[in-house]
């Protein structure tokens, strides 16, 4: 019998038409046809090779590293998880056309430190890594007041003056993993103030492989091997008692996992599309 596949709701790219991954990619795709040959992309769009080339072979659009390697007067797409000010600022001296997609909830984030940094307050930016875009994005708003420091690092932090801190947090963070620390934080600085810029995509997708984890036992996550937040989706796949695997695309399938197996539950990364879902699932019905 074949075995059952039940695929995570929800999964895969975040936002839809006018925010998040899904509408970066589809603002790139628009300005490539709009500037053919002429446009780029500053940095992965998302942490997949696969997108990467997909864009590249489709719709010639170029992922570059540094503004230096955009020709001056071209056009830059700048990714949904933000820029630093220096990004905006070298690409106009390039006289470069900006598409710039960050996404509202990151502006959100941006916004706050300018305007707490006003007001005298201290920041602690609470990031997956420090050197993360949306980190670097949201301390240059404000960089003599924020210190930027990740989910290891938080508790060995000395904060001198709770009273006039506020704990920010990356979007991509999940409410499931800064719970425990936030409490602990809570407990050693009561006075200090906590605003989580959590967005709910992360949460959700980890929300729904933990429910399936527990309930089926046996997880697929289809993501690339750079995504921090497909490794973390099959990290709670695991941590909730289940036999977890990643994959980058069907080809790393291995069909001793599927021995005596009826069900299996799947889901892919904030970074991962849905046609590459589609050919893990097509490949595991041959399986
Ligand atoms: Fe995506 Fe925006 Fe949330 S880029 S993860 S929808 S903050």
């Amino acid at each position: 019998m074949p075995i059952e596949i039940i695929v995570a709701q929800p999964h895969g790219f975040c936002g839809d038409s006018v925010f998040g991954v899904s509408a970066a990619i589809s603002k790139a795709i628009e300005a490539s046809k709009e500037y053919p040959g002429n446009t780029f992309l500053l940095k992965e769009i998302v942490h997949n090779s696969h997108v990467v080339n997909w864009l590249f072979d489709k719709y010639g659009l170029k992922t570059v590293s540094s503004l230096e390697e955009i020709p001056e007067g071209s056009v830059v797409v700048l990714r949904s998880h933000g820029s630093s000010p220096e990004t905006y600022q070298l690409a106009k001296q390039r006289n470069l056309t900006i598409i710039d997609t960050t996404c509202p909830l990151v502006i959100g984030a941006q916004r706050q430190a300018k305007k707490l940094a006003n007001k005298g307050r201290k920041i602690i930016y609470l990031a997956s890594a420090k050197d993360h875009d949306e980190a670097i994005s949201v301390y240059y708003q404000a960089p003599d007041s924020t210190t930027i420091t990740t989910l290891n690092e938080i508790l060995d932090l000395k904060i001198e003056d709770p009273e006039n801190t506020i704990i920010l947090t990356q979007t991509t963070l999940s409410t499931l993993e800064t719970a425990k620390v936030f409490s602990q934080l809570k407990k050693r600085y009561p006075m200090i103030t906590i605003v989580p810029h959590i967005c709910p995509a992360t949460t959700a997708r980890q929300q729904a492989v933990i429910k399936l984890a527990k309930e089926i036992g046996f997880v697929i996550i289809v993501g690339h091997p750079t995504s921090s937040n497909s490794n973390r989706l099959k990290e709670v796949a695991t941590d909730s008692g289940a036999e977890a695997y990643i994959v980058d695309t069907e080809t790393d399938l291995q069909k001793k996992w599927f021995i005596n197996k009826k069900k299996v539950a799947i889901s892919s990364g904030a970074s991962t599309p849905d046609w590459l879902l589609q050919r893990v699932i097509d490949k595991i019905k041959e399986i």
